[in-house]
Formats: C-alpha cells, sequence, structure tokens
C-alpha cells in the first residue's frame, strides 16, 4: 500500500488571528483526510516568536488532526520551549534530532538551527546520530527520508538562499553511503519547490503563513495574499515517489 504523507511547513503561530486561521485552513483540511493520509510532517518555524504561549496555540491546533505528527525545529522555534511543548526532555540546549516511523518508512527529523542565527547547520554530532539512524534503515531495507527546516542548496530567492543551510557537502557525501533514502524534506523558503540534492529529489513544502515572492514577481519579499499549500507526497510499492502541491479547499 502506498505511504501518504502531507507536509506543511512555516506555521509562524504567534498568537495572532491572521496565523491561526491561516493554520486552521490547512489543519481542518488535514483532519477532513484521516482516512487518505498516513501522517504529517510540520518542517519547522512552527512559533513565530518561539513562545511557550505560541506552542500552547499551536499544540491546541495540531490536535485536530488524527494521524501521526511529525515535527522538527526551524530558526522562529526556541529549542527549550518546543521541547517541552512536543517532548519528554524539555532541559537540553542540544539539537532536537527524533525520529518517527511511519509503517515500514524511517523519517529523520533532523534540527538544522543555529540559536541565535536565522540560517542553517547540520551539527557534527546530528550528522553521526543521522549516519547511525540511516544505516539501521539501510540494514532494514528502507524506505527513509531525510528531514529539516533550512534547504541545503539556492532556490534562486536571494533572501533565503542568504539564509540556507552551510556545509551541506557533509550531507550530501552521508546521504549518498545511504540507499534507504529516498527524498530530502524541508521548508523555511515559504514556497512549493522541488530540486535536487545528494542525487534525490529535494521538496520544499509551500508556507502556511505566508509566501516568499520570486525575483521577477515582486519587491516585496512576502506576499501575504497567497493562499497556504500543503504538499503530499506518495511513495508507491514500486519505490517511486510522487509529489503533489495544493492549497486547501
Ligand atoms: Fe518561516
Ligand atoms: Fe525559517
Amino acid at each position: 500500500m502506498a505511504l501518504v504523507i502531507a507536509h506543511i511547513s512555516d506555521l509562524h503561530l504567534d498568537l495572532g488571528a491572521r496565523a491561526e486561521q491561516r493554520a486552521v485552513r490547512v489543519l481542518d483540511y488535514l483532519a477532513s483526510l484521516t482516512d487518505e493520509i498516513d501522517a504529517v510532517l510540520v518542517t519547522g518555524d512552527i512559533a513565530d516568536h518561539g513562545l511557550p504561549a505560541e506552542y500552547t496555540q499551536a499544540r491546541g491546533l495540531l490536535a485536530a488532526v488524527r494521524v501521526p505528527v511529525m515535527t522538527l525545529p526551524g530558526n522562529h522555534d526556541e529549542r527549550a520551549n518546543w521541547r517541552a511543548a512536543f517532548t519528554e526532555s524539555p532541559h537540553s540546549a542540544e539539537p532536537i534530532n527524533t525520529f518517527t516511523r511511519v509503517g515500514n518508512a524511517v523519517f529523520a527529523l533532523c534540527d538544522s538551527t543555529v540559536p541565535g542565527r536565522d540560517d542553517g547547520y547540520l551539527h557534527d554530532t546530528t550528522l553521526t546520530w543521522l549516519d547511525e539512524l540511516l544505516t539501521q534503515a539501510d540494514t532494514d531495507d528502507g524506505p527513509s527520508f531525510v528531514c529539516f527546516h533550512h534547504p541545503p542548496v539556492t532556490l534562486h530567492m536571494p533572501y533565503l538562499d542568504s539564509i540556507r543551510q552551510a556545509g551541506a557537502d557533509r550531507l550530501d557525501a552521508l546521504i549518498r553511503r545511504h540507499p534507504s533514502v529516498v527524498a530530502v524534506l524541508c521548508g523555511h523558503a515559504h514556497t512549493p519547490a522541488a530540486t535536487q540534492f545528494a542525487g534525490l529529489p529535494l521538496l520544499v513544502a509551500p508556507g502556511v503563513a505566508s509566501t516568499v515572492a520570486l525575483p521577477w514577481e515582486t519587491a516585496e519579499l512576502l506576499d501575504l495574499d497567497a493562499p497556504p499549500g500543503v504538499a503530499f507526497h506518495i511513495l508507491d510499492d514500486n519505490g517511486r515517489l510522487t509529489t503533489h502541491f495544493r492549497v486547501p479547499t
């Protein structure tokens, strides 16, 4: 049976009505599909300021979804508060690296944030953890997905490219050693996009809170009128991945 993952990103919940309404629009749509999707992936910037109250708001909204929800932090998140909201172990400043199994698939949920900065980087301890996780996924005959917030390549979006994930050559080499990896999934760019990394699809979820304009669209960085979006990743029984981008109705 095919695996279907709904992928959203960048909710930027700030206790205000606008961000909440857009998140509700997306999550109500996903909640109506729970017989059709296996899990929801949220690739960071869940909160806008990393405040405990924003995570309380996020947990309340995400509770509408009745399938497993996989989360990881973005540059607008705050590690301690994120941990307190989504994990059992809030007291650590270390990167938040977790994994989830959905069926026989492993989702490596990596922390690409650098506290106090908007650009990203995978700490050496994160790469060591990821290498061990993917080695086990290879042994188990996969499939696996590598997920984080910051795209590890340029997307031809000047501002976003300036705050992408640095040091990506290390990750490229690591992923190429692990045949179980099907794709790399990320957020941060607030645009539905598909490109390549380490010889695999690199799929970027659209932003829920806003859309970052392309250079030829407008001089403004953010398009606040474009609707929120969702990516659906479908892995079929032959191991072939298909992605659809949708605007919730
Ligand atoms: Fe964001
Ligand atoms: Fe971000």
